[in-house]
C-alpha cells in the first residue's frame, strides 16, 4: 500500500469513528505521529475531541510546540488534563522529585499519578479513544491492532497509524509543512517527560531513549499495556 492510500484509509477510519463511536477523543502527546493526527482530525474529523496529559515534567520544547499548534489550528480545542495535585505532593514529599530513577516501582508510581490517573479522567464517559501508536515503534508494540476493545477503560481503542512507517510519518509532516517538536531534530524520535527521555545514537532502537536505564520489556508507562504475544 502506498503512502497516499494509507492516508486515505486513515482518514476514512477517522470519519468512521466520528460518525459511529462518539464521544471519541484523541490522546495527543504532540509527538511526530500526533501532529499527523491533529492535522487529519482537524481537517477531516473535527467531531473527535483532542486532549493531552500534561505531566508537569514535559520538556520546554513540547510546551513551545503546544503554543504553535494552538495558533495553527485556531478552530480546534486542545484540552489539557493535569495530575491530581495532592497525589503529586504526597509522592514528592515521600520520595523526592526524581525518585523515578531509584526503582521501576517508583517510576511506575510516578507514571500512574502523572499519566494513568489523568488518562482515566480523560476517557471517562467516552465511547472510543484514538492514539498515535505504531507497530514498528518497539518490541512491545509489534502485535498492535488497528482497533481493539480496551477492557481496562471499557471503550474501543483505535490506532489509525498502526501500519505507518516512521518515514511515512515524516513524509506527511514535510508535505503538509506541519510544525513538530524541535527535539526530533536533536536525536529524539520518541519524546515523553524531560527527565525520562534522552537522545538516541545511530543504530539504537527508536524508543531506546525512553526510560533508558530500564530493560526494554518494562518500558511502557501504563497508558498502553503491551499487547500480549499471541499463543
Ligand atoms: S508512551 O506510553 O510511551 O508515553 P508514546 O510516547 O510512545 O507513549 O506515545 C504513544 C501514544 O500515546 C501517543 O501517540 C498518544 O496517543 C499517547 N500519549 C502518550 N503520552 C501522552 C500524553 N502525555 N498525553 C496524551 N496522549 C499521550
Ligand atoms: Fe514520571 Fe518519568 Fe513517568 Fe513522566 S515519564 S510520569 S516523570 S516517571
Amino acid at each position: 500500500m502506498n503512502h497516499s492510500q494509507k492516508t486515505m484509509n486513515t482518514v476514512s477510519l477517522l470519519k468512521h469513528i466520528s460518525a459511529h463511536h462518539t464521544p471519541a477523543v484523541f490522546a495527543n502527546s504532540f509527538g511526530a505521529e500526533d501532529v499527523v493526527l491533529i492535522d487529519l482530525i482537524s481537517r477531516h474529523a473535527p467531531g473527535i475531541g483532542i486532549f493531552s496529559l500534561d505531566t508537569g515534567r514535559l520538556p520546554q520544547e513540547t510546551y513551545a510546540l503546544m503554543q504553535t499548534i494552538r495558533q495553527r489550528y485556531p478552530e480546534t480545542e486542545f484540552r489539557i488534563f493535569f495530575p491530581a495535585a495532592a497525589e503529586i505532593e504526597d509522592y514528592v514529599q515521600k520520595n523526592g522529585p526524581d525518585a523515578f530513577y531509584n526503582s521501576i516501582e517508583l517510576r511506575k508510581q510516578c507514571c500512574h499519578i502523572r499519566k494513568v490517573e489523568p488518562l482515566n479522567r480523560a476517557l471517562a464517559g467516552k465511547k472510543a479513544w484514538v492514539t498515535g501508536l505504531r507497530r514498528d515503534q518497539s518490541t512491545t508494540r509489534q502485535n498492535l491492532l488497528d482497533t481493539e476493545w480496551d477492557e481496562l477503560h471499557g471503550l474501543q481503542k483505535f490506532n489509525p497509524l498502526a501500519n505507518w512507517t516512521e518515514k511515512e510519518i515524516w513524509d506527511f509532516i514535510q508535505e503538509q509543512d506541519l510544525p513538530y517538536n524541535s527535539l526530533h531534530d536533536k536525536g529524539y524520535p520518541s519524546i515523553g517527560c524531560a527527565p525520562c527521555t534522552r537522545a538516541i545514537t545511530r543504530g539504537e532502537d527508536i524508543r531506546a531513549g525512553r526510560w533508558w536505564w530500564e530493560n526494554p520489556d518494562s518500558k511502557e508507562c501504563g497508558l498502553h499495556p503491551a499487547t500480549p504475544l499471541s499463543a
